[in-house]
């Protein structure tokens, strides 16, 4: 057989109409796919701009019924809820997290009521938005994130968030085992069909920026004691082989476009549904470049979220969710 090149191998011709470029195109982005990360913050009568993510607010547990119920209409698969207390009922052991009435719980509970199964219903299960000194964990004397003393709050989260009415929680903390105390937990609460989205490989990243704004962290410092240094690789598949291991149904990468190689290699192994996240950062991006005139907005939303999909996230989490669901014509 003669291998035919140089005049005769023509890749354009696969390029030629839009009919042919949609029939060819190996990447599809389906609403369905697409989950609208929220902020809920207590203590508000009005939605709260966020000065650093342009376009996106603090939800009242009202507006955020709303923003659920047009993220159902445009076609988006789920949605990401995260609390934001009032800064009176944060304390080092981030009880507010746990209380039925405390904001994240509180608003599970209304969003579960007003949309039902409509949607699928994800809770951040972490530290961070509810203690005083802005950690994913419990503190120890020495000042450190202490692993295991923060594996027991872990698991009564899990319950609580549960109870209020999550399918689904995400344990984003990155501490050590916190799947397997998640899901031990929420088995011997009677929750066995509520799922474990782990945050599997989620790296130490200047990303996260505009989001300590939304949650109005306290952090002073950082988290690389507990999240993963940008510069390695391969400790993503530890920590997805350790996820599985431990019960995980669906694990993430975070952030996604840095970090599209580290995305590619889980996905390549991985037998659950691989998701990523876009952050804060990445949409603050984005959005600046945009209102400069510098980029187009909607085509940098496509294309970032293409990307994504084609190193092999199978669930997109994205401020950009319900905006791209309708690009899509959801
Ligand atoms: C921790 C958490 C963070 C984000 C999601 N869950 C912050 C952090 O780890 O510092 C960041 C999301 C984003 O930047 O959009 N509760």
């Amino acid at each position: 057989m003669t291998v035919r090149t140089g005049p005769h191998e023509r890749p354009r011709r696969l390029r030629t109409t839009p009919a042919l470029r949609r029939l060819v195109a190996q990447t599809r982005l389906h609403p369905a796919e697409l989950v609208l990360p929220i902020f809920v913050r207590d203590g508000i009568a009005e939605p709260q701009p966020i000065g650093s993510m342009p376009g996106v607010v603090q939800h009242t547990t009202s507006s955020a019924v709303r923003a659920v119920r047009d993220a159902v209409a445009a076609g988006v698969g789920g949605v990401m809820v995260f609390g934001v207390p009032r800064a009176e009922d944060k304390d080092s052991s981030g009880s507010v997290g746990l209380r039925p009435d405390g904001v994240l719980n509180a608003a599970l509970r209304s969003l579960r009521d007003e949309v039902g199964d409509q949607t699928v219903l994800m809770s951040d299960l972490c530290l961070d938005e509810f203690t005083d000194h802005g950690h994913c964990g419990v503190l120890d004397q020495a000042g450190r994130v202490d692993n295991d003393a923060t594996l027991e709050v872990y698991a009564q989260l899990a319950v609580a968030q549960a109870e209020a009415g999550a399918h689904v929680v995400g344990p984003s903390g990155m501490m050590d085992g916190q799947v397997r105390v998640v899901r031990e937990a929420l088995d011997s609460a009677g929750h066995q069909d509520v799922a474990v989205l782990a945050y599997t490989a989620k790296y130490a990243s200047g990303f996260y920026g505009p989001f300590r704004e939304a949650v109005a962290s306290t952090l002073v410092g950082d988290r690389q004691t507990y999240q993963q240094d940008p510069a390695n690789r391969t400790e993503s598949l530890r920590e997805l082989r350790l996820d599985l291991e431990e019960g995980a149904d669906l694990v993430m990468v975070k952030p996604a476009l840095p970090y599209l190689d580290v995305l590619s290699d889980v996905a390549a192994v991985a037998d659950v549904p691989v998701a990523a996240y876009q952050v804060s950062g990445e949409y603050a991006m984005i959005e600046a470049a945009a209102s400069q005139g510098l980029l187009d907005r909607d085509r940098m939303v496509m294309e970032t979220l293409t990307s994504i999909r084609r190193a092999g996230a199978q669930v997109l989490l994205t401020y950009y969710a319900t905006a791209a669901a309708r690009l899509l014509g959801g």
